[in-house]
Parts: structure tokens; C-alpha cells; sequence
């Protein structure tokens, strides 16, 4: 029995040295409850010098703890007396000595004043440390948010980038100002996060806002009336950007903080903010690119500025580059149809010829259902296809009769001086110029000027010889009379597969039927 308890104490000390708090009292009190229970059954009862020997030295192990460690210690230990007690204490084998016992409840106060006395620093010095732990995860929760929030920032700029990067590139292949327009006033409110975005331009001092969205057409107008004389014009004006916080002060003296739900017909502007369009050239601003009633935010900030700039400026080159370049095209139209002209001018029986072969290959063009950039070159080619003709001397061209085998050799040449006529003109497409050359190849390869055969030669010049042919056939020459339509047909359709390709004459005979007049027939230009 004394080596049990021996054991038990020296195992409490070693738990009282070796843990702490709650680890250390399951430990002992494990330890002790074990061995009383070892006592009880070696010897059938426990000396209550024993027990109270366990007593204490559960009690010096509970010092180590929170009082409330010691407080249970003492209402679990009492409850327990107690309950033995009322068994008659017939588990203690002197019944006399358990006068002892009364010692327990003295014992218990003594170590809740030690406990007291002992945890009270001790609890004092880990609150400091617990508020000093506490304060630095709090510094460290700021700064792994900060580093969360820049780090957010930076992805965010760095995907608004891209974005722009894509559209950059889509719009530097981009022909239609329309697309241009839609698709910077669409960037602008997604990536600025706005309600509202539109695009203004000021012509000749009138303004015109073609572009909008998340507003009604209805509001569109009264808000470019309220804004556009004074605040784009100042922005046109200055070159300056524009952020206001709220619009109602800076036009009528007064705030407006309301914030209704999106209404595109009964909505106010809140914030705006308005960036030139201004291209490279150093020239007055041309028009403005805004947004409005920020979604996040009371106004807009730097991040806003500099990606609306970037999209203004980019969205304003592209516009100018496309500007020029229409105005490029329409001279070089008008340059080229001259050229035409001037030929056809020198014989008035082939008057109204080059229109009509351009009129009817765009109506084969659409027999076919070709692309329109594809029609479109093919359209320039049809007008052009005779301006070799310029170096054939007037005696052939002009002659009334049919030419001799001699002048046809020479009337010949006139695909292949097109070819060093067109080369001079740097802006004409390349594929313009080949089918121009190749319009009298034959399907069978005995044309010229190459003796091209079949696919090989380009699809605008096949296209073409059924134009130029057909018109050749319908219209009156000085040595013979226009064929009608029936005649021309059937002379198509025995030059099918020689002369010409089986596939264009298809589809042109299937729809030719319901033209009655070719010069009926539209222009590229006007479709
Ligand atoms: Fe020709």
C-alpha cells in the first residue's frame, strides 16, 4: 500500500513538474484516483490518512491551475467524502481517526487563497501577453488584407489591361465605325463599372451622340442637352478630363444624393466623369468619351481616369485612321472610275459597257453568295477590266469593222499593259490587278494572256468574263446588232465548260431569268 501511494506522489510531483494546467491535472488526478482505486481493492478499505495524504497532494497539483481548476477540485473532492460518509464510511478502516477528514474543508480554503495569491500575477502577465498576441495578429491580419487588396488591384489592372489589349487589337482590324463606337462604349461601362456610358461627337459645332447605354434613347437626348454646351464643350475646348462628383452642382448649384434603383427612363446622373477623344495628330479634341453614376464608389478615381484615357485615345486614332482612310478609298474610287471613263469616252459604242460589267458580276457576285469585301474587289476589277485598252491605238479600238487576226493580236495586249498601268498604283490591291489581267482566260485554257485553265484562274475574272461577255453579246456593235437575252443565254450555255466556268454560269443563268434591265441592276457603291 505505501509503495502504491509512494508511486502515486512521486508520479503527481513528476505531472506537477512536467505539465501544466489542464493536462496536468487529468494527469494526476488520474494517477491518484487510480491508485486509491488499487488501495480499495488490495486491501478492501482505505486508511483516512491516506485518503487525506491523496487529498493533499491533489490539492498541491491543482495550485499549478486556474483557481477554478481548484475550486472543482475541492466541490468534486467534498462531494465524494460526502457521499462516502453517507455510506457509513465503511471504506475506511479506522472509523475513529476520520476526525481527520473535517481538515478538508480548512485545507480547501488555504489553497484557494495560495491559488489566488499564486495565479493572480500569473493570469495579469498572460493578459499582456495575450493582448500583445492579440495585437499582433491583428497587425498581421491588416497586412495580409492589405497585401489581399493590393495583390486583387494588381490582378485587377492587370486584367483590365489585357482587355484593352484584345480590343486594341480587334479594332486595328476594324472597318466600321459603328463596331469602333459599340465596342468602346461597352468596354468603358463594364470596365469603369458604371451605370451609364456614351460616346459624343461634335461636328461642325453641332453635337451628336450616337452611342449610349443603360439609358433610353428618350434620356440620352436630355441629358446630352444638359451637358453637352457645357461640360463636353469645356472638355472639347480645354482638352482637359472632367470628374464630378455630382453633376446637379456643377449645372444647376444644387446636390443630388439620391440613389435610385436603375431606371434608364427616370434616372439622374450622379457622378460623371468625361475624357476627349483626341487623336495623334495634336488637333481639337473631336468629340468625348463619358461614364456615369459610378456602381462602386462616390466618384471616380485614378484607376477610372487612366483606363478610360487609354480607351479615349485609342478609340479616337482608330476612328481618325478610319476617316482618312475612307476618304482614301473614295479618291482612289473616283480616280480609278475616271480612268475608266476616259477610256470608254474614245468609243461610244462601248458607252455605259464598264458600268454594266460591274453591275452584272456584284449580281453574280451575289448569285454566288460571295463575301463583300470579296465582291467589293471584284467590283473595282469589273471597272477597270478595259484600262488596258488606253495604249491600243484608236484605229482598232475604234474600228467599225471586225478586226483582223493582225489587230486582234494587238487588242490582246491589252490585259497585260493593265497589269503595268495598275502596278503603279501602290494602294490597289494585288488581287485586283490579277483579275484584271486574267478576265480573257478561258475555262478550257485557251484564253490569254497566261492560258490559265479552270480553278487556276482567279474566281473575279471568271466572274468577269461572264460579265463582259454578256453585256458584249446584248448591247449593239457598229459591224452587228445585240443579241436579246435568249440568244445571249444559249450562246452562254455552249460556252459552258469551254469558254467559261460551268459553275458561274449555272448560278447566273438560274437567276438572270428575272432581270429585265441590266443597267436596273445596282452598283457596288449603292448597295
Ligand atoms: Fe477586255
Amino acid at each position: 500500500m505505501w509503495v502504491i501511494l509512494a508511486a502515486s506522489l512521486v508520479g503527481s510531483i513528476l505531472c506537477y513538474l512536467r505539465f501544466d494546467n489542464l493536462r496536468l491535472w487529468y494527469a494526476s488526478s488520474s494517477l491518484l484516483c487510480l491508485s486509491s482505486f488499487s488501495i480499495v481493492l488490495a486491501t478492501g478499505s482505505l486508511d483516512s490518512k491516506y485518503f487525506l495524504l491523496l487529498y493533499l497532494a491533489l490539492l498541491v497539483t491543482s495550485l499549478k491551475g486556474k483557481i477554478w481548476l481548484t475550486l472543482t477540485f475541492c466541490a468534486i473532492s467534498s462531494f465524494t467524502t460526502y457521499l462516502l460518509s453517507g455510506r457509513g464510511l465503511a471504506i475506511f478502516s479506522d472509523v475513529a481517526s476520520l476526525t481527520e477528514l473535517t481538515l478538508l474543508p480548512f485545507f480547501t480554503i488555504i489553497a484557494f487563497f495560495v491559488n489566488s495569491a499564486i495565479n493572480k500575477p500569473v493570469s495579469e502577465l498572460e493578459k499582456r501577453k495575450d493582448e500583445r498576441v492579440e495585437e499582433a495578429y491583428a497587425i498581421a491580419r491588416y497586412q495580409v488584407a492589405e497585401k489581399e487588396e493590393s495583390e486583387i488591384q494588381f490582378f485587377d489592372r492587370q486584367r483590365k489591361l489585357y482587355s484593352l489589349l484584345q480590343l486594341f487589337q480587334k479594332l486595328s482590324k476594324e472597318r466600321s465605325s459603328k463596331v469602333v463606337e459599340d465596342s468602346v462604349v461597352y468596354f468603358a461601362r463594364e470596365e469603369v463599372k458604371s451605370q451609364v456610358s456614351f460616346v459624343a461627337f461634335n461636328e461642325d459645332g453641332k453635337w451628336r451622340t450616337p452611342r449610349f447605354l443603360g439609358i433610353s434613347e428618350v434620356m440620352a437626348k436630355t441629358i446630352s442637352q444638359k451637358i453637352e454646351a457645357g461640360i463636353f464643350q469645356k472638355v472639347i475646348s480645354s482638352g482637359e478630363i472632367i470628374n464630378y462628383k455630382n453633376v446637379e452642382y456643377h449645372t444647376q448649384g444644387k446636390v443630388t444624393t439620391e440613389k435610385k434603383p436603375f431606371d434608364s427612363n427616370s434616372m439622374s446622373l450622379r457622378n460623371l466623369l468625361v475624357v476627349p477623344l483626341q487623336d495623334a495628330s495634336g488637333n481639337k479634341p473631336f468629340g468625348v468619351l463619358a461614364v456615369a453614376n459610378k456602381l462602386i464608389g462616390a466618384q471616380y478615381d485614378k484607376t477610372d481616369i487612366d483606363y478610360l484615357s487609354l480607351l479615349a485615345t485609342e478609340a479616337a486614332i482608330t476612328l481618325s485612321n478610319m476617316k482618312l482612310y475612307s476618304k482614301l478609298e473614295r479618291s482612289y474610287y473616283e480616280t480609278i472610275l475616271a480612268l475608266a471613263q476616259a477610256i470608254e469616252a474614245k468609243d461610244p459604242y462601248t458607252h455605259g459597257h464598264v458600268s454594266r460589267v460591274e453591275q452584272l458580276s456584284v449580281f453574280i457576285c451575289k448569285c454566288i453568295g460571295l463575301d463583300p469585301d470579296s465582291t467589293e474587289l471584284i467590283a473595282k476589277a469589273a471597272i477597270l477590266h478595259d484600262v488596258g485598252k488606253i495604249s491600243i491605238p484608236d484605229s482598232i479600238l475604234m474600228k467599225a469593222s471586225a478586226l483582223t487576226d493582225e489587230e486582234f493580236e494587238i487588242m490582246k495586249t491589252h490585259t497585260s499593259n493593265a497589269r503595268n498601268i495598275l502596278n503603279n498604283i501602290t494602294s490597289l490591291p494585288a488581287s485586283v490587278v490579277d483579275i484584271v489581267v486574267h478576265h480573257h482566260e478561258r475555262y478550257d485554257g485557251r484564253g490569254y494572256p497566261d492560258r490559265l485553265q479552270g480553278r487556276a484562274i482567279p474566281l473575279g475574272s471568271q466572274i468577269i468574263a461572264v460579265a463582259d461577255s454578256f453585256d458584249a453579246m446584248v448591247t449593239d456593235r457598229p459591224y452587228r446588232r445585240g443579241l436579246s437575252f435568249e440568244e445571249a443565254i444559249d450562246r452562254l450555255e455552249r460556252g459552258n465548260g469551254t469558254q467559261f466556268s460551268p459553275y458561274i454560269v449555272e448560278k447566273f443563268l438560274q437567276n438572270i431569268g428575272d432581270v429585265e434591265d441590266i443597267n436596273a441592276l445596282p452598283h457596288y457603291y449603292d448597295c
